[in-house]
């Protein structure tokens, strides 16, 4: 069944309060938004900055334009910028801002996004395989199911989707694909399906989907390398806020964040933070969120 936030494309933000609270706001301060979607975040993060800045990245160019109908955000404090987080470094040197009080990461793809068709991201609507996050990139989900080889196939599946089965489903698009090629995501579902021959109540095609969009979009060498910019930049009790929705994605935070000398930065969430139970029954994208947070001690 489709959740509700995914069918009216509505899309919620995950975690708002425990950001808001985390995030620590000062009403002067530097703040970088790196995953704008809907402004969720970045709305109530602006409305609380009397003289401070709010910078926000939106690699989208379908969602970054959604920003102009928005009148809100037509405040001088705030600055949007349509480009991967990746160059986070590059836009921070061209305004000349040497400390960020605070990055939000709230990863992945918003719900609008996922309900989008032609976009090629749910397995639950069939759409042209694409599953490209910015338009200016040149590889799309389709390339890579007719062309790449089995063995390549199996190992995008197996290390960015963690699918078990990732040998039998690489093996069966490759023998489908010499009939027809496999252009919508109902061809490739399908596949998948006929890979597995016991019901379970997670959708088949959830991990191969996953795995698509990871290596198409390098989603966690983006996530690499924007969070050790982040690092590099963040000022005295500053903190790095980062949201992620599967283990690849919370491994790497974990990583990063644990490589920073503790007698600079402070984790302060031993644990990731999950949302409360009420939050998960009302918006289901927040069921799979995890919530890390880091500061730069003063
Ligand atoms: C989960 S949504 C963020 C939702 C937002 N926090 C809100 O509540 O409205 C993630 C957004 O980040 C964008 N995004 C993903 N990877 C990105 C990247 N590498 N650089 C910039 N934006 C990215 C996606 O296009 C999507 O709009």
């Amino acid at each position: 069944m489709v959740n509700s936030a995914v069918n009216n494309g509505i899309h919620v933000p995950v975690m708002l309060n425990e950001v808001l609270d985390y995030l620590n706001l000062k009403k002067e301060g530097i703040y970088v938004d790196c995953t704008f979607g809907k402004g969720g975040h970045s709305r109530p993060i602006l409305e609380k900055l009397e003289k401070g800045k709010l910078i926000a990245f939106e690699w989208d160019e379908e969602t970054a334009n959604l920003v102009q109908e928005d009148k809100f955000f037509l405040s001088p404090r705030f600055h949007l910028i349509n480009d991967n987080f990746a160059n986070l470094e590059e836009h921070l040197k061209k305004m000349g801002i040497q400390e960020v009080d605070g990055f939000l990461f709230d990863l992945g793809l918003s719900s609008d996004q996922l309900a989008e068709e032609g976009r090629g991201f749910s397995y639950r609507l069939n759409s042209p395989l694409d599953m490209r996050m910015s338009g200016k990139s040149k590889l799309k989900a389709e390339d890579i199911i007719n062309n790449y080889s089995w063995e390549k196939l199996a190992d995008i599946f197996y290390h960015y989707g963690e699918e078990r089965k990732a040998r039998v489903i690489a093996r069966k698009i490759c023998y489908r694909r010499q009939k027809e090629k496999i252009t919508n995501s109902e061809q490739l579902v399908g596949i998948i399906a006929s890979c597995f021959s016991r019901k379970s109540d997670k959708h088949p095609a959830r991990k191969v989907f996953q795995a698509l969009r990871i290596f198409i979009n390098n989603e966690l060498e983006n996530l690499t390398q924007a969070l050790e910019i982040a690092f590099k930049y963040l000022a005295a009790g500053g903190r790095i806020i980062v949201i992620s929705y599967h283990s690849l994605e919370d491994r790497i935070v974990k990583q990063i964040f644990k490589k920073y000398p503790s007698n600079k930065f402070q984790i302060i969430t031993k644990k990731p933070s999950t949302p409360a139970q009420q939050e998960i029954m009302e918006n289901h994208r927040a069921r799979s969120a995890k919530m890390r947070v880091i500061t730069r001690k003063m």
